[in-house]
């Protein structure tokens, strides 16, 4: 089974990524080929500072390879690093109705949101279904909010297919039910574009910060409360075993204890989970030349692969 996903070096991740996307490439990588790339030609869409670009890639390097990730199981590297992605995707947008990109959620989100409609923005899920087809990706394990971007991706490949009598295979989304979509300090969706994230690598001051500005009701320290509604205890049972979750659950339904309370205890629970990483986090960082190593060499596997799709593809085309 081969397992790809991507992530844009657009800002410092956090704990939603962590959930959504991170932690399950991580438990993937342990049951096939798995491919993670920086998504660095998509980041172009919305940075246009090279600075910032070069050093946000190698911070989620950095962040990804703190969590968890074992160059030895899964290849990771530069979506740049294996250019001939942009020559399929070109290849696929020929075969692309542009009324398919023109349903997409997260394209007229970001329109709403104020980003210029570029190109490369409106294209954007053209570029996706390159990165996923060229490695004949199985599995791709990303948040709910990139459900539709795989749906184009397997629109794009039948498309293909049948315009070509190709063989690109179709990928199956990968989604975890239970963290769907993690909530940030406010209640909505937690994304860099709303203001209201926990970092997974925050100083302990600022997450602690983070972690009391979690927007609650005014319920007040009597009242019993209400978990199901509460951003506190959804991302408390993010952290927290089975035992743990039912124990606030039933002291939510108790009243007696206020907000801040089972916000100190989330922030324990949070802490306490990330130390580990923050400890490989910094070995990592002792050691210069470590992500430069691992990079180039994801980037040699990753070429290979795309080398042979790319050779097949150009063959059903007429290249
Ligand atoms: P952001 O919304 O902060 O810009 P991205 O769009 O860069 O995050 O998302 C990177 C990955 O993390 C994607 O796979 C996405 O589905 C996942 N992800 C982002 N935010 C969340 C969230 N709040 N809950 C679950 N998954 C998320
Ligand atoms: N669009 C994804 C995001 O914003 C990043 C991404 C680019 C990706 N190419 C991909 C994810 C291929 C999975 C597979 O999070």
């Amino acid at each position: 089974m081969r397992i790809l996903s991507g992530i844009q070096p657009t800002g410092v991740l956090h704990i939603g990524n962590y959930f959504g996307m991170m932690r399950p490439a991580i438990a993937l990588q342990a049951q096939g080929e798995a491919f993670y790339f920086i998504a660095d030609y998509h980041a172009l869409t919305t940075i246009d500072n090279p600075e910032t670009l070069r050093s946000n890639s190698r911070q989620v390097a950095l962040d990804f390879l703190a969590c968890g990730l074992d160059p030895d199981r899964a290849a990771l590297f530069r979506q740049s690093d294996v250019p001939q992605v942009t020559e399929l995707a070109w290849i696929l947008s020929t075969v692309t109705p542009k009324a398919l990109l023109e349903r997409a959620h997260s394209y007229k989100d970001k329109i709403a949101r104020g980003l210029p409609a570029s190109a490369g923005l409106f294209t954007y899920p053209v570029l996706m279904a390159a990165d996923i087809l060229i490695y004949d990706s199985d599995v791709v394990p990303v948040g709910k909010d990139q459900k539709q971007h795989l749906e184009m991706t397997r629109d794009i490949a039948l498309k293909f297919n049948e315009t070509f009598s190709g063989d690109l295979k179709l990928p199956e989304p990968h989604i975890q039910p239970a963290t769907e979509t993690v909530p940030g300090t406010d209640g909505q969706k937690m994304s860099k574009s709303y203001g209201n994230t926990i970092d997974i690598f925050g100083d302990e001051k600022e997450t602690r910060k983070r972690v009391m500005s979690i927007v609650t009701d005014s319920s007040s320290v009597e009242a019993a409360k209400d978990p199901d509604s509460s951003t506190i205890f959804q991302l408390h049972s993010l952290f927290a075993t089975k035992e743990e979750t039912a124990a606030m659950r039933e002291a939510f339904h108790r009243g007696g204890i206020g907000y801040g309370e089972f916000k100190k205890q989330l922030f324990a629970k949070l802490w306490e989970y990330f130390e580990p990483m923050r400890k490989r986090r910094a070995e990592i960082l002792a050691d210069p030349s470590y992500i430069g190593t691992v990079l180039n060499r994801g980037a040699q596997r990753a070429n290979e692969i795309a080398g042979q799709v790319m050779a097949r593809v150009r063959e059903a085309v007429g290249l």
